[in-house]
């Protein structure tokens, strides 16, 4: 099993990411299919093969100091896809709990799901709540699945806890909207990436992209490494960002 460390501030200069890194990144993982197509294969090979691109990244999250990493794993509007192919990602994704979660846990990564586990076959449900579980006290890494997850849902679910709530209309604001959501207590999203070339958000993190940096990379998942994963971090770190404020 690998201990993650962090990497020293002469290791991060060398790598020209000194300075001001992003808290959270969230990572809309495009491509896998395309990427076994390339290669003649089925769709669920290039699933499969993206899901070791997750375990080095989620490592160089860590090792990056970043606080939050959200990856985007299955929308809302994914159950349109063949049931073969959901079934392979659900078998999957089970997979890399059970093969990933002493290591995630050792290395003090705490998994959050964004979304709503219902749906899911009681195999995989069972694993994912065991993951949030175990973890749950840990204080490094927080690595959130965006699974199941639309935004749109999301925020129709926080309006209905509000309203449920019974909060008067004039107490209600953008920090109380923000706690309503999956990713309450969360630091702000700062960046997104999306692989495969695509550039939009499909339904992911609408509320909370509204100041975020968008960095698109024509990589598809399966072939996204540390060293792409880095130069999107430092295309991020040239952006200037003024929150609507006129900087000199
Ligand atoms: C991303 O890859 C994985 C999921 C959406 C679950 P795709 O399966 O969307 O791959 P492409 O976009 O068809 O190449
Ligand atoms: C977005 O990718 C969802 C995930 C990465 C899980 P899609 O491949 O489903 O998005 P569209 O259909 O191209 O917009
Ligand atoms: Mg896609």
């Amino acid at each position: 099993m690998r201990i993650y460390e962090r990497y020293t501030d002469a290791e991060l200069a060398e790598m020209g990411l000194s300075g001001d890194r992003p808290k959270h990144v969230g990572i809309i993982m495009d491509g896998n299919g395309r990427w076994a197509k390339q290669r003649l294969m089925p769709r669920s090979f290039g699933h499969r093969a993206g899901m070791e691109a997750l375990h080095e990244i989620v490592r160089e999250a860590h090792c990056l100091g970043i606080k939050t990493l959200t990856v985007y794993a299955f929308s809302t509007e994914n159950w349109r896809r063949p049931i073969a192919e959901v079934n392979a990602l659900f078998g999957l994704l089970t997979e890399y709990f059970e093969k990933e979660i002493d290591e995630l846990d050792a290395n003090g990564v705490r998994i959050v799901a964004l979304g709503d586990l219902e749906p899911f076959p009681q195999k995989v449900k069972a694993c994912m709540v065991d993951a949030i579980e175990r973890t749950k006290n840990n204080e490094g890494l927080n690595f959130c699945i965006a699974i199941n997850y639309g935004s749109r849902a999301e925020i129709v679910s926080a309006i209905k806890r509000i309203v449920d709530s019974g909060i008067p209309s004039a107490q209600i604001g953008e920090e109380l909207v923000s706690d309503s959501l999956y990713t309450s207590g969360q630091p702000e999203l700062d960046l997104i990436i999306r692989t495969a070339g695509e550039q939009r958000l499909s339904n992911f993190l609408l509320w909370q992209a509204a100041y975020a940096e968008f960095v698109f990379t024509p990589v598809c998942w399966p072939d996204f490494d540390t060293a792409e994963f880095r130069r999107c971090i430092a295309e991020f770190m040239k952006r200037t960002r003024r929150f609507g404020k006129v900087v000199e």
